[in-house]
C-alpha cells in the first residue's frame, strides 16, 4: 500500500524495526488509563506487558496479521494491526489522542480489510475505547472477557462495522 498523507501525520505500513517505538506507545497508551475506574493495576499491568518487541517481530508476522502506523515528525505516535477481517490492536501516543491519528489509523485499516474482499469487521473493545468505536461506525454486538495470562481477564465489548468498498484515495 502506498503511504496516507493526513495533515499532520503520515500512515505507513508496520516494520519490524518500529518494534521498540510500537512498544512505547503501546506502553504509555495502556499506562493512561490508571485512574479511569474500568481497570485494575494488575489487568493494566499484565494488558501492558502482553506487548513485547517480538511480538511485533516474530508473532504477529508468523500469524498473518499486517499493520500500520502513523508517524509525525519522524516518530511513530500510533500504530494498528489486524488479522483477517478483525481489527487486532490500536494505539495512539497519549501525547497525541484525540488529534485524528486514531481515526486516519482505522480508516486505514477498515480500507485494508475492505481491499480483501471482507464486507464485516469486528474487534474486541476495551471498556475505554467503546465510545471511540462508537464514534467511528461500530455497533456493540455483546460483552466479552479478554484473557489476561492464565489467572487474570478484563471485560471487553465485541463489536462490528459493515464495509463497504473504500479505496484509500478517499481517505
Ligand atoms: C482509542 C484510541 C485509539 C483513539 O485514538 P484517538 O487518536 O485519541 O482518537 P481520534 O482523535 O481519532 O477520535 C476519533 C473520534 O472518536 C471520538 N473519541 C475518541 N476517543 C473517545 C472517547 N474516549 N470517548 C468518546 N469519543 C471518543 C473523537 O471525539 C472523534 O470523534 P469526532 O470526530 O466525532 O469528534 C486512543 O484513545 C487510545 O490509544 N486509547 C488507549 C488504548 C486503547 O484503548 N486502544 C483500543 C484497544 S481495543
Amino acid at each position: 500500500m502506498r503511504a496516507v498523507d493526513q495533515a499532520w501525520f503520515a500512515i505507513r505500513p508496520l516494520d519490524p524495526a518500529d518494534a521498540q517505538a510500537v512498544c512505547r506507545v503501546h506502553h504509555a497508551a495502556v499506562a493512561a488509563l490508571a485512574n479511569d475506574g474500568l481497570h485494575t493495576p494488575a489487568q493494566l499491568s499484565l494488558w501492558a506487558a502482553g506487548m513485547r518487541p517480538e511480538v511485533i517481530t516474530q508473532r504477529l508476522p508468523a500469524e498473518g496479521a499486517r499493520g500500520l502506523v502513523a508517524q509525525a515528525a519522524g516518530e511513530v505516535i500510533g500504530f494498528g494491526v489486524l488479522l483477517e477481517a478483525e481489527i487486532r490492536a490500536l494505539y495512539v501516543d497519549v501525547r497525541w489522542q484525540g488529534r485524528g491519528a486514531g481515526r486516519g489509523l482505522l480508516l486505514a485499516l477498515e480500507a485494508l480489510i475492505a481491499e480483501a474482499g471482507h464486507t464485516r469487521l469486528t474487534l474486541n473493545s476495551s471498556l475505554n475505547a467503546r465510545r471511540f468505536y462508537q464514534a467511528m461506525g461500530y455497533n456493540a454486538l455483546r460483552e466479552a472477557v479478554f484473557p489476561l495470562g492464565e489467572n487474570e481477564a478484563m471485560r471487553c465489548v465485541v463489536m462490528e462495522k459493515r464495509l463497504r468498498e473504500q479505496p484509500l484515495s478517499a481517505l
